[in-house]
């Protein structure tokens, strides 16, 4: 039970000329929340462009590529998510404010990531509805979705990403989607230049308006040394070198200038976009 003892607060109330400031204990002024969230807005920007905080280059370790693999283990309704913590907290942040009607993700891997936007959507109290694109679905992913509670709003399909069949489905897909409203799309299967281009040509211009596009492992072009000598992709051809040219030929779409810097250990720097047209 919760008791509000009003006689024993430590908040001082005092009345000036045409609003109330309240203050606390030191007597410094606490912001009202309109005045707190524009504070932060503007911190939260200024951190995520500061040279000394970025140029740390927590990206640039090799052993994030470990941390990434580990960290999320607990998280995703319990299924293991290949993700930062900074960018769960954003995707959080996103899912509140954007108010989705649907999420894609390209990658599913274990799963955990669609649970967890599943249960982001239901915590936002806007209906779950969820696609994952694999291009090779594994049976202990589709155990997990299968035996959660959000069997029924999550959709598998099994593809390439960058196909048109990719297209197509994602197309169906949106159209069950409550009309109107954005959604967001999460690019996280292969990072090489060409894949991310390919998915980005034939799923971003499907999007509503409005809509947030989050392409993953734009951090491949800050690591000083290659993470993913068994992959095809690394500096050079990458996320972040697909984002840049298609921003530059579809003027439907830029960085967003509100989420794009919102992580400091990220794995998506500058590749939010939004749609704008
Ligand atoms: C980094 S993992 C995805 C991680 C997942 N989004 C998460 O956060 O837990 C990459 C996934 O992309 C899939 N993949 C690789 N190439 C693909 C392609 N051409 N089309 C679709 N999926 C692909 C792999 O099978 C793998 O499951």
């Amino acid at each position: 039970m919760v008791t509000c003892v009003y006689a024993r607060t430590f908040w001082r109330v005092s009345a000036l000329a045409s609003r109330v400031m309240v203050t606390n204990v030191y007597g410094s002024e606490i912001p009202d929340s309109d005045a707190f969230t524009r504070e932060r807005a503007k911190d939260i920007n200024a951190m995520g462009r500061d040279e000394i905080c970025v140029r740390r280059r927590w990206n640039s370790s090799p052993a994030l590529r470990s941390v990434k693999l580990q960290v999320p283990a607990a998280n995703g309704c319990g299924v293991p998510i290949i993700r930062l913590p900074d960018d769960i907290l954003t995707l959080q942040e996103i899912i509140w404010s954007l108010r989705p009607g649907f999420i894609i993700e390209t990658g599913i891997a274990r799963g955990g990531s669609l649970l967890l936007s599943a249960s982001l959507m239901h915590m936002a109290n806007v209906q779950p509805l969820v696609l994952g694109m694999d291009i090779q679905i594994l049976k202990h992913a589709s155990d997990s979705i299968s035996g959660s509670r959000f069997a029924e709003e999550i959709t598998l399909w099994e593809g390439d990403s960058a196909s048109p069949s990719a297209g197509l489905v994602a197309s169906t897909f949106i159209e069950s989607a409550p009309a109107g409203r954005p959604g967001v799309l999460v690019l996280d299967s292969d990072h090489s230049h060409s894949h991310v281009s390919g998915e980005l040509e034939m799923l971003a211009g499907l999007m509503p308006i409005e809509s947030l596009v989050l392409v993953a492992d734009t951090l491949i072009e800050e690591f000083g040394e290659d993470p993913y000598p068994d992959r095809p992709w690394g500096r050079g051809n990458s996320p972040m070198t697909a984002v840049r040219e298609f921003v530059a030929s579809h003027r439907s779409y830029v960085v967003s200038e509100r989420w794009a810097r919102r992580g400091l250990v990220t794995e998506f720097r500058d590749g939010i976009l939004q749609r704008i047209a």
